[in-house]
């Protein structure tokens, strides 16, 4: 384990494979309550999100980075290697001819109460430094892909697509169906295939020193 000191008493915690073991619970129940909304649409349990869980404790690269304040978790951005993943991510794998290369940001949530006030930016920034040092060139994510004018989609919704952009991830061509428990429309619950955009970042050339970037990360 990793244990970085940021301002304001935060303590960022880098934790591999097993090291996660403590935090895959709380990090699935923040997924569960978090994907509920659109463009999610997750009506998730924990036999689902088990299936994850057990990847990552199984898996000594894949990552959980936590930012706590006194004890009180602040965020989570969990990732792992796509080349190394059995089931979950197999569609995938096998449209990438260097499935390899990439390393696959699960997701990024921070608590409402700290939102907005850059530590998404920060926290990805050290989880790019934190893949890179394992050799990893790229980082591949994927997004719901929802329509327009569906009826969930909340009136001041914010596309999310600007913030990757900002961050230069490239938005791809290539869409894949998976499919998990969606609440549709009317409030039932089915197990539909959605569609999903991938997208991707090299990050082979680091921009700026890593250390440095991590001292000034708060
Ligand atoms: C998305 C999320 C991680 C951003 O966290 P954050 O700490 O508030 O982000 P930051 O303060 O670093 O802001 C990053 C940028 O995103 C923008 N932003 C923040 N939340 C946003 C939202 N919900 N929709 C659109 N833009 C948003 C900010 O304005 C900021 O833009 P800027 O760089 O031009 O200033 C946070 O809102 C969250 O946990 N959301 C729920 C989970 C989720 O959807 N995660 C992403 C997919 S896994």
């Amino acid at each position: 384990m990793n244990e970085l000191q940021w301002p304001e008493d935060i303590t960022i915690k880098i934790l591999r494979g097993q090291e996660m073991i403590p935090y895959l619970e709380i990090a699935a129940q923040w997924r569960i309550q978090e994907f509920k909304s659109f463009p999610y649409l997750y009506e998730g349990n924990m036999e689902y999100e088990s299936m994850y869980m057990h990847e990552c404790e199984e898996n000594p690269e894949a990552i959980l980075i936590v930012g706590e304040k006194k004890g009180e978790i602040l965020g989570f951005t969990t990732g792992i290697p796509i080349g190394t993943m059995s089931d979950l991510l197999k569609s995938l794998r096998n449209k990438l001819p260097n499935a390899d290369e990439y390393y696959y940001l699960a997701e990024c949530i921070f608590s409402p109460t700290v939102r907005g006030r850059g530590f998404a930016q920060k926290g990805i920034k050290l989880f790019e430094d934190v893949v890179r040092g394992f050799g990893y060139k790229k980082i591949c994510f994927l997004t719901v892909i929802r329509d327009k004018n569906h009826p969930l989609r909340p009136a001041r919704y914010l596309d999310k697509d600007p913030i990757w952009q900002r961050w230069n991830y490239k938005k791809t061509d290539l869409v894949l169906e998976f499919p998990w428990p969606t609440i549709q429309a009317d409030g039932s619950v089915i197990d539909f295939l959605n569609p999903m955009r991938f997208w991707e970042k090299d990050i082979s050339v680091a921009i700026g020193n890593p250390l440095k970037s991590l001292a000034s990360a708060a």
